[in-house]
């Protein structure tokens, strides 16, 4: 139907190209783990220290994407489902940019993350589970949005109405109870450096502080 008229048109400089420019590997870290959790934190501090690196990244963040891009949608399990394809649609155009790439969206369904994986290319989609005990995230309650699921003025609230399916083997685990921001963040970037998709020459702090006085 949407594809009967439209061509795809092959573009003159390749996602190769773009990524060599810029002297890395395209991938994405796709942040799942309750609201609350802090996804979006972790992925700020992420993409922070990337930028301090050189590197050149993107953060799409879920309440920022859905103030506009996806500003249609609600939280039904068709919507999610919805918001979940656009943005890993949106993703994958970002890496074609030559990008290192972060979502950080609840992404509850396992089906949906999978999906999200198969239209990558092998090993350039990270799932990073930022796992947070629901008593956590509810104690937090950055939002006051448990408050309201817990007296019933919210439907369909993740962990509470609407199912979160862990994530069966991400390839990064966080454990945002345990360490600091500033630890977790460490842990993602030395995953990336680890793998390949980008190259610095040393350790992180090292490599930080050695920035900062230079
Ligand atoms: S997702 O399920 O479709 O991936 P998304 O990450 O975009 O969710 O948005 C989640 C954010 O929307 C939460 O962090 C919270 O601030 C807000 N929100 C509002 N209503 C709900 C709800 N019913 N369930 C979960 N999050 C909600």
């Amino acid at each position: 139907m949407k594809t009967e008229n439209t061509v795809w048109h092959e573009q003159h400089i390749s996602k190769e190209q773009r990524a060599s420019l810029k002297k890395q590997k395209p991938c994405l870290l796709w942040y799942t783990g309750l609201s609350g959790s802090g996804k979006s934190t972790v992925a700020n501090a992420v993409d922070a220290l990337l930028f301090k690196l050189g590197c050149h990244s993107y953060l799409l963040d879920g309440d920022n994407v859905r103030h506009g891009l996806n500003g249609d949608l609600g939280f039904s399990d068709d919507a999610r489902i919805e918001n979940i394809r656009r943005i890993s649609e949106v993703s994958k155009l970002f890496l074609d940019a030559g990008l290192i790439v972060s979502t950080a969206f609840i992404s509850p369904f396992l089906q949906d993350r999978a999906s999200a994986r198969a239209k990558l290319e092998h090993d350039e989609f990270i799932e990073v589970y930022i796992d947070t005990p629901i008593s956590i995230c509810e104690q937090r309650d950055p939002k006051g949005l448990y408050k309201k699921a817990r007296a019933g003025e919210i439907k369909d609230f993740t962990g509470i109405d609407s199912k979160y399916d862990i994530p069966e083997n991400p390839e990064i685990h966080v454990k945002t109870a345990q360490q600091s921001i500033q630890e977790c963040a460490e842990q993602i970037v030395n995953h990336l450096v680890d793998k390949g998709f980008i190259n610095i020459s040393t350790n992180i702090s090292g490599n930080l502080s050695n920035k900062e006085h230079g």
